[in-house]
């Protein structure tokens, strides 16, 4: 994302029994007016911690701040996690990481970002918006946020890089029938999930900035109580600059679309079809090769594009992603690939790799079922329903439950090796 301003400041030692009381100490301190924008505090480089400073620092108080986007994180890392937010004030947001033996303040800085589409401005939101990367003490794989000026935000984090087992959701194409999204979005937190990927299509029109907040405020809990990661669709197509502004990209190649992850045993790279030209483009597919071989030591490698390789349904299949991307999925042991596009669910297997289409989040449904007579041993399953999939991934399988969200039963089961 670009205008990113990260900013931590100041280290407070808040004694050994921390007892909860992160930001006991800030709020003692005299207060600033809410028009005050990240104070001038002498910083620690980022990330270098003190474990127990001889003296408190003072600490900036800030006027409290409601929520128009609560914070959601993104990219975890061992060493760090991104909060993004909207705010109604210009105040910026005192971000308190409280874990055993100790707590780090860091401080947001609220902007005004420009939105346009070409050169054309677009209406933005009506808040402010705050990014920060919010550095994670060494050896911490778990620790509880709060922010000091919004006394009813509190989330536990545990990061994936501590894990060896843990549960995501992959789902797509929410757009259009927002009750149906909603369903959708309230089944998938109920799952607890540790990470949720969405393969594209959030809404129907990436244009309009009333679309963007009925997304947030439909996917609100998972956004709220999971690490959230989308990919680029045909209809975010025009809509970039919200796109590029409310989500963060890392380890990319073109654009802010393709890049990739690392999450625990799961080595996750998640590209576009609209940019870059997958079918000519020789950087794109070296960055493509060379990310697979970046993630070799993960125990699974799981690939994400929107339209996709394989698919019966409306749309047909992306054949110059056979061409050039698969030989490097083989090459390179990549164990599942997700999409979307089509509004339904297939399950393809193609040279030992399972394809799936999921676009059941709230789209208009399409059929599937039948292709040519020489794809369809490929095909192992399929419908058209509303669902979306749950990976429990562990060191002996990634074990996948696709689940019908209009009967709230299991449609199928499968594992991954
Ligand atoms: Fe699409």
């Amino acid at each position: 994302m670009r205008h990113v301003t990260t900013v931590l400041l100041a280290l407070l030692w808040l004694g050994c029994s921390t007892d909860n009381g992160a930001n006991t100490g800030a709020n003692e301190q005299p207060g600033l007016d809410g028009e005050a924008m990240v104070p001038d505090v002498t910083s620690e480089t980022p990330g270098d911690i003190l474990a127990e400073p001889d003296v408190a620092r003072e600490l900036p108080v800030f006027d409290e701040v409601s929520f128009i986007k609560r914070p959601y994180l993104q990219w975890p890392t061992a060493t760090s996690v991104t909060l993004l937010a909207e705010t109604n004030e210009q105040v910026p947001l005192d971000i308190v990481l409280t874990y055993d033996g100790g707590a780090t303040h860091t401080y947001s800085e609220p902007r005004k970002p420009e939105f346009t589409f070409l050169t054309m401005p677009l209406d933005g939101f009506d808040g402010w918006s705050h990014q920060v990367d919010i550095m994670v003490p060494e050896g911490i794989g778990q620790f509880e946020l709060t922010i000091a000026n919004a006394p009813d935000y509190q989330r536990e984090v545990v990061l994936p890089q501590s894990l060896d087992s843990f549960t995501m959701i992959a789902f797509g194409d929410t757009r259009t029938n927002l009750d149906v999204h909603q369903e959708v979005s309230n089944q998938i937190v109920a799952e607890k999930p540790l990470i949720v990927f969405q393969t594209g299509d959030l809404m129907d029109s990436a244009l309009e900035v009333k679309q963007w907040n009925e997304f947030f405020a439909i996917e609100a809990g998972m956004l709220e109580s999971s690490f959230y990661f989308p990919i680029f669709g045909n209809h975010e197509v025009g809509g970039e600059s919200y796109y590029y502004e409310l989500f963060e990209t890392r380890n990319s190649y073109d654009s802010e679309r393709n890049w990739y992850a690392e999450w625990g045993p799961v080595g996750f790279i998640g590209i576009e079809q609209y940019k870059t030209r997958w079918e000519k483009d020789e950087d794109a597919l070296a960055w493509l090769e060379e990310s697979l071989i970046k993630l070799q030591d993960k125990r699974w490698l799981i690939f994400s594009h929107h339209e996709p390789m394989y698919t019966f349904s409306n749309h047909g299949a992306w054949y110059e992603g056979r061409e050039t991307i698969q030989p490097l999925l083989e090459e390179y042991g990549v164990d599942l690939v997700l999409s979307g596009h089509n509004h339904c669910y297939e399950r393809f297997e193609v040279n030992g790799i399972s394809y799936i289409v999921t676009g059941g989040g709230g789209a208009p449904l399409y059929s599937t079922g039948t292709g040519s007579e020489e794809e369809m041993p490929l095909l192992k399953n399929w419908g058209k329903f509303y669902h979306f999939l749950r990976l429990d991934i562990s060191d002996e399988n990634i074990h996948v439950t696709v689940i019908d969200t209009e009967e709230k039963s299991v449609f199928e089961e499968f594992d991954v090796f």
